[in-house]
């Protein structure tokens, strides 16, 4: 199959059919290519990819920056993740089963830390910022891309139906990035270098759910919803930080 767009031109260099296989949610090697402008990655850097899935996103880290990487997921098996992984030619990433709030790694050991949709199952409780962050080196970076509405469910008053009906009262941890900006900058903990919500975000889920029931024979969940919005309420937030 065919999946390229403009503005992505590292992820285009995917064989498409490898990253659909790796399906867990809107195409994770877009999110991360357009992270990654907000974040600096050099070779050799140790790089612990959060929530990773079945890994698509740690091989193209691996080999686009160079970076040394630590796959760590609740769902996916690591021997699942390694050969979807391998089937890149992406050598050295250790995949790890770990829960978000016992993960097993040194303090202060890694570069960065980036989290692909996953953050919101985790991270919007007011104490995880503080922990995550205790596993980066002071001057490490924190990159989040999460799905995320142009308006908190707070304002608006209710989850707007055709979101509620796909992902019910889920859509609560779905942050405007004004929110995780106050959320992170009050702690004093981060400095807080981009947070932005993603022009292209609906757009871009809304082709790859569509690639995704191209590719499956049967029709994505997401696309009623997609489809209903129209770019009003779904985006992505784009967040990264450093650590103080
Ligand atoms: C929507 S999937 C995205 C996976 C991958 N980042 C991607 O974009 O393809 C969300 C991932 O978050 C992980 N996750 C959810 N809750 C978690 C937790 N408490 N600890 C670790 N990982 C978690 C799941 O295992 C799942 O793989």
């Amino acid at each position: 199959m065919e999946l390229k767009r403009d503005g992505y031109p590292r992820s285009n260099g995917y064989d498409a059919d490898w990253v659909l296989a790796g399906d867990m949610g809107p195409h994770p090697l877009w999110l991360l290519e357009d992270l990654a402008q907000d974040l600096e990655l050099r070779p050799g850097m140790r790089v612990l990819d959060l929530g990773s899935g079945k890994g698509t996103t740690s091989a193209f880290l691996a080999k686009e920056y160079g970076v040394q990487v630590w796959a760590a997921d609740l769902w996916i098996d690591p021997t699942e993740a390694t050969s979807h992984i391998a089937a890149q030619g992406a050598d050295g990433v250790v995949t790890v089963k770990a829960e978000a709030h016992t993960l097993p790694f040194a303090r202060e050991f890694f570069d960065a830390i980036v989290c692909i949709d996953a953050y919101e199952y985790f991270g919007t409780a007011d104490n995880y910022l503080s922990y995550i962050t205790g596993f980066l080196k002071l001057g490490g970076q924190f990159g989040v891309a999460t799905p995320a509405l142009r308006k908190e469910v707070r304002d608006l008053g209710s989850i707007p139906d055709h979101i509620k009906k796909v992902v019910g009262w889920e859509a609560l941890a779905w942050h405007t990035a004004d929110w995780w900006r106050f959320q992170w900058e009050i702690t004093e903990l981060v400095d807080v270098t981009a947070a932005r919500l993603q022009e292209s975000g609906w757009e871009d889920w809304l082709m790859w759910s569509r690639a995704v029931s191209e590719y499956a024979g049967t029709r994505d969940g997401s696309l009623d919803m997609l489809e209903a919005d129209q770019g009003e309420y779904l985006t992505f937030a784009m967040l990264a930080a450093r650590k103080r």
